[in-house]
């Protein structure tokens, strides 16, 4: 028999005097009933799609600090927005970032809709967020589950069907625990439990608000749980990069098509990533190069490896893009990974010059 409210009403009410106590403070965050802005709460959960709380809390206040309302974010250039957020990843989130700033700017007030259905129909936000932000804002009866929250509800009902088939069931159990009076602490309880407490491999059980009533606990099967369907291997793509430095140390940046994968966000020229590296021949310039190595990185659908080729001296008249001093590239919107390809340029040293003659 599923449970009733009056049964679930015991397991979040020791759940929340758990929160009261423990629960972590967190910039976005209002504890002891008090309202969160909507706009800071939106700005945070879109930044923590996957990406950690310790990640996101510098860009949480660098954003805040530039655009205080989403009005303010609104009238920003999405080459500004796109440059602020270059590092946290997944450059598709300030995009739709700025897009949702402005549907919400042009709303009565600028205020942020209350409903998941309302958030759900905004840029960049899916179901997830829709019912995080209504729970966490508005206070809004909405089950939010999140990795964290799938860990402890399998845990807590010792669900055995793997992820993702499980998330239909996991999200029903939440839907049902979650309480009435204050959904929004209790989602965030949640995420906090899963952060700190049940953690995916070493659980402070004995530390745990629910220890008593964990199944898996029960049956000691706590770290096998949630299972996981087998992952297929992410194809993996090659290709090369030439990071240019010119005689005063700037270096070439040329900016991706606005559409497609890093759309917008800038690069060292490169080849295009295949099954192959491609050659020192389709650099756009015709030069010695020095080997940088290699640079790998993950990408959502599949794994990048791109040999570094480096040169230097290349005259700046030679081929097109942006000549960028290195104190200037944080200013650029260049993502982790090409931020990798020119540290590790910056690795190698210039061939020695031609020796002079002697007198
Ligand atoms: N992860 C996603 N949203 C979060 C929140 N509001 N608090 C802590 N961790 C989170």
């Amino acid at each position: 028999m599923p449970p009733t409210r009056l049964q679930t009403a015991g397991p979040a009410l020791g759940l929340l005097r758990w929160y009261d106590d423990f629960g972590r403070d967190l910039p976005w965050r209002k504890k002891g009933g008090v309202r969160p802005d909507p706009y800071h709460v939106w700005l945070s959960e879109i930044m923590l799609q996957q990406t950690t709380v310790a990640a996101v809390i510098p860009y949480f206040h660098k954003f805040l600090g530039r655009w205080p309302t989403v009005t303010a974010l609104a009238a920003a250039d999405l080459d500004q927005v796109l440059a602020a957020w270059a590092g946290l990843g997944y450059y598709a989130r300030a995009r739709n970032l700025h897009k949702c700033a402005l549907a919400v700017a042009a709303l009565p007030a600028a205020r942020f809709p209350e409903t998941e259905d309302e958030l759900r129909a905004l840029p960049g936000i899916g179901p997830y967020t829709a019912a995080a932000i209504a729970a966490i804002a508005f206070n809004r009866h909405a089950a939010v589950v999140d990795g964290n929250v799938e860990r402890v509800i399998a845990r807590l009902r010792r669900i055995e069907t793997p992820l993702p088939a499980a998330k239909p069931e996991i999200t029903a159990i939440v839907s049902d625990l979650t309480p009435h009076d204050r959904p929004g602490d209790f989602a965030q309880a949640m995420m906090d439990l899963g952060a700190t407490i049940c953690a995916p491999r070493n659980p402070d059980c004995d530390a745990c608000p629910w220890s008593q009533a964990c199944m898996a606990r029960q049956a000691g099967v706590q770290t096998e749980l949630p299972r996981k369907a087998a992952k297929t291997a992410k194809p993996v793509r090659r290709g090369t990069a030439f990071v240019l430095f010119s005689k005063d140390g700037r270096v070439l940046l040329r900016r991706r098509p606005e559409k497609g994968l890093l759309g917008g966000m800038y690069e060292p020229p490169g080849t295009v990533w295949g099954p192959s590296f491609g050659h020192v021949e389709d650099a756009p310039v015709k030069t010695r190069f020095e080997t940088g190595g290699e640079v790998r990185h993950t990408f959502t659908h599949f794994e990048l490896t791109l040999k570094v080729e480096v040169a230097f001296d290349v005259p700046e008249n030679a081929p097109g893009g942006v000549w960028v001093r290195l104190d200037e590239l944080e200013t650029f919107a260049l993502p982790n990974v090409m931020r990798k390809v020119i540290e590790r340029a910056l690795t190698v040293e210039p061939p020695a010059r031609t020796a002079r003659k002697r007198g």
